[in-house]
């Protein structure tokens, strides 16, 4: 694991997610109530969350409105035991940094 910017401040709006790309990896960041980080990929049929809309810690697939708590990366519709990978995330003086 290690520290990397990812992004300037102020970039991800309040109470909306954010698509990138590190390492290979479409992460998606979350402002709401802080910033979190998870693998933005749906265990459905391979959407993006990251422009899902939030509603508290749950954030819904834009495609088929499957839904994920943001802070544990856990599915809660469906399937029992499911989870996205979820990263430490932080907000330093000069940018956004996630733990990778
Ligand atoms: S791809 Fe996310 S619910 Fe279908």
């Amino acid at each position: 694991m290690a520290w990397k910017k990812v992004a300037e401040k102020n970039t991800i709006s309040s109470n909306n997610g954010k698509e990138f790309d590190i390492n290979g990896k479409k992460i998606a960041i979350f402002n709401q109530d802080g910033y979190h980080a998870m693998d933005a990929i749906c265990v459905h049929q391979d959407n993006s969350i990251a422009a899902g809309k939030l509603d508290g810690d749950i954030v819904e697939c834009p495609s088929h409105f499957w839904h994920y708590n943001i802070k544990t990366g856990e599915l809660q519709d469906y399937l029992k035991g499911i989870k996205l990978q979820t990263y430490p995330v932080e907000e330093r003086n000069d940018g956004i940094y996630i733990d990778l």
